[in-house]
């Protein structure tokens, strides 16, 4: 499948496996996807946007407010851009607020602007991930077309090896592949 400048909107929410983010988007710039990196304001607190930009060639974003490049919103110029949208890693806050329809950040207005496919790579406590709000959460985004891909079991920041760790990069890469129209 030729990749040539197909956009992929990379969204980083504010989890422990944030630095995962940076090798996805590394990857995915050297299969010659145009790479867009939206960090949430919390994930700011775990990597760098100097990072994810010098490894993605693009401005990375953040707020909604931010200065478009011309006169449309930045979250309706970028959702149109987008031939996948991959939240990678997805803390449990990003996946209640999609599933809920709530759009109060960039990330989460894109998401909700665009009609490309989504893919989702979960990455957070077992308990959290497990609890039923969480579940109940991730079965309405399936129902409505997203995929996931993960968590799987690993060890965990808390310390101790259980479901929730992100899943390898290679097969987030390989998952997003397959969605890219
Ligand atoms: C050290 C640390 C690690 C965290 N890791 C996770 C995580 O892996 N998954 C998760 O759902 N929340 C995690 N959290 C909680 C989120 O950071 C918090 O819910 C945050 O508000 C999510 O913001 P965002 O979804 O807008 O990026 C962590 C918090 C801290 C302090």
């Amino acid at each position: 499948m030729s990749s040539a400048r197909k956009t992929v909107i990379v969204g980083v929410t504010a989890s422990i496996a944030a630095y995962k983010a940076c090798e996805i988007v590394n990857l995915l710039r050297k299969d010659s996807f145009d790479v867009k990196v939206i960090l949430t304001k919390d994930a700011l607190e775990f990597v760098t946007p100097l990072t994810l930009q010098t490894l993605s060639g693009n401005k990375v974003m953040t707020g909604i407010f931010e200065s478009p490049e011309n006169w449309t919103p930045v979250h309706t110029s970028l959702a149109d851009s987008a031939s996948l949208i991959l939240i990678a890693p997805a803390t449990a806050n990003i996946i209640g607020k999609l599933a809920n329809g709530i759009c109060d950040d960039l990330l989460t207005c894109v998401t909700c602007a665009s009609r490309s496919p989504v893919l989702i790579a979960p990455a957070m406590n077992e308990n959290m991930y497990n609890h039923k709000m969480v579940m109940a959460n991730i079965a309405k985004l399936e129902k409505i077309g997203y995929k996931f891909v993960g968590p799987v079991k690993g060890h965990l920041a808390c310390g101790y090896d259980a479901v929730g760790h992100i899943a390898p990069v290679a097969e987030i890469i390989k998952e997003a592949k397959k969605m890219i129209k």
